[in-house]
């Protein structure tokens, strides 16, 4: 018997909505929750505590770890489907959770090439897309194979973990090969087996995002451009600027491929390097909503949230395409230190400078480095990318610093700049009573 799911509150769905599980608390299922009510389905989400993003608004939530089997039973009891916000569910305990009868999508044979970085690249390889020269190393005793390899490639090497990174975490980049010999020893005598691939010379990097439903209906958005800063995706564009159209569209039909052939259901990403020649080779994959894909709240007529409920409960497809010429994403980065003005008074000064902004924010505390939030900025017809691409950075670099870095100063505004002038907010606001609250922000920002 499997156990009665135990949640904050009784599980009382909308008659013949369906319920989704979904393992992890993260922003991702927090934001896959919003595009729930709008369908008008119920998500369950399995996290680790009551206070992780996505735990924090989502009344069905069960608490427990997505290593335990009987936690995720619990989550998955009764769901018609149980997918991920991250990658990171041991692929055994999802093939007994298949073998009873739970509908698990991605399924765990497609799910296994988003779970190790080694097994992703020989698939990859083998299906024929082209990836970076790499060679994979599972045992301290085959370190010496590093020597031939370097020898063979000739370029700076790279030391990945094959599991548990992300954003950056787990992807060292070698001074030389005695460098990488380190690095590889470090994470082989943990226990954890490595890919040590060639340094690209890289160009940009891209991201061809889709989604497949196990109808087999695929859609794929436009391919974007994403920004890195130390191994974190700081921006993305949508669409990648000057890609050509015969670029973006084999970029679009090789996620499409990979998709099919790997049995994905739900969204993809399929992280590219573009080289300095031109040339697109596929870094990575991940089977759930991406960071690449946060433009489409805004910038897209499905968002990959709706989309990938829809994908994983086997509806229709949305819609993909773009309802602005271009889209500029930026994430909000927990500073170093944290401002002493509240996240929330920043959000309503940067409300005041910049009436267009949609922001995004998760509920997680700010931490260095730690993706807290994200901001969609949406360009007409004739809109200068650069002066877009330059409003988000700034936008994003004041919800998490407190500081404008053109020096802008709201207190000093004139009347003429728009929205100047925000009303100076020391303390939090009182708990709103017959709305004042609400009307004091008004009128300041008007
Ligand atoms: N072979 C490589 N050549 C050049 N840069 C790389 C290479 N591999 C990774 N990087 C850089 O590091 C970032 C993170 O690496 P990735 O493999 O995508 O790990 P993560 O799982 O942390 O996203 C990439 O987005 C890219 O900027
Ligand atoms: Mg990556």
């Amino acid at each position: 018997m499997m156990a009665v799911p135990s949640s904050r509150t009784p599980l009382v769905a909308p008659l013949g909505a369906p319920l989704v599980a979904m393992v992890g608390g993260g922003q991702l299922a927090r934001m896959t929750h919003q595009a729930a009510i709008a369908l008008g389905q119920n998500l369950r989400v399995l996290a680790t505590s009551a206070d992780e993003s996505a735990a924090q608004v989502t009344p069905n939530v069960v608490i427990g770890s997505h290593t335990d089997i009987d936690d995720l039973r619990r989550v998955a009891a009764g769901a018609q489907v149980l997918t991920f916000d991250h990658e990171h569910v041991p692929n055994e305990l999802l093939e007994k959770l298949v073998a009873e009868g739970v509908n698990v999508a991605p399924p765990p044979q497609a799910l296994v090439h988003a779970q190790n970085k080694l097994v992703m690249r020989q698939k990859l390889a083998a299906l024929g897309a082209p990836v970076p020269r790499y060679t994979g190393i599972e045992r301290l005793d085959d370190l010496r194979c590093l020597d031939a390899f370097a020898g063979q490639v000739d370029a700076p090497l790279v030391v990945k973990a094959v599991r548990g990174g992300y954003d950056g975490r787990g992807v060292r980049m070698a001074r030389n090969v005695a460098d990488a010999r380190d690095i590889a020893r470090d994470y082989l005598t943990n226990g954890v087996a490595v890919l040590v691939e060639e340094r690209v010379a890289l160009r940009r990097e891209l991201s061809a995002l889709v989604a497949r439903s196990p109808f087999g209906q695929g859609a794929a958005w436009p391919v974007v451009q994403t920004v890195q800063r130390d191994g974190i995706c700081v921006q993305v564009i949508a669409p990648a600027p000057e890609l050509t159209g015969d670029s973006a569209a084999a970029a679009q039909q090789l996620a499409l491929r990979l998709a099919a052939e790997l049995g994905v259901v739900g969204v993809l990403a399929v992280e590219l390097f573009e080289t300095t020649d031109g040339t697109l080779l596929v870094n990575e994959l991940a089977m759930r909503p991406h960071n690449s894909g946060h433009w489409t709240m805004d910038g897209s007529r499905t968002s990959q949230f709706e989309q990938h409920l829809r994908a994983v409960l086997d509806y229709p497809l949305g819609d993909t395409g773009a309802i602005v010429p271009v889209t500029v994403m930026a994430n909000v980065l927990g500073a170093a230190a944290p401002p002493a003005m509240s996240l929330d008074e920043r959000l309503h000064h940067l409300f005041a400078r910049m009436p267009d902004a949609k922001v995004h924010l998760y509920g997680k505390a700010e931490r260095p480095g730690r993706k807290v939030g994200h901001l969609n900025f949406l360009g007409a017809d004739g809109t200068d990318l650069q002066q877009l691409r330059e409003r988000a950075e700034l936008a994003a670099h004041w919800l998490s610093h407190a500081q404008w870095t053109d020096g802008w100063d709201p207190h000093a505004a004139g009347d003429d700049a728009p929205g100047a002038r925000p009303p100076k907010r020391e303390v939090p606001p009182p708990a709103p009573e017959g709305g004042s609250d609400v009307e004091e922000r008004r009128m300041g920002s008007a």
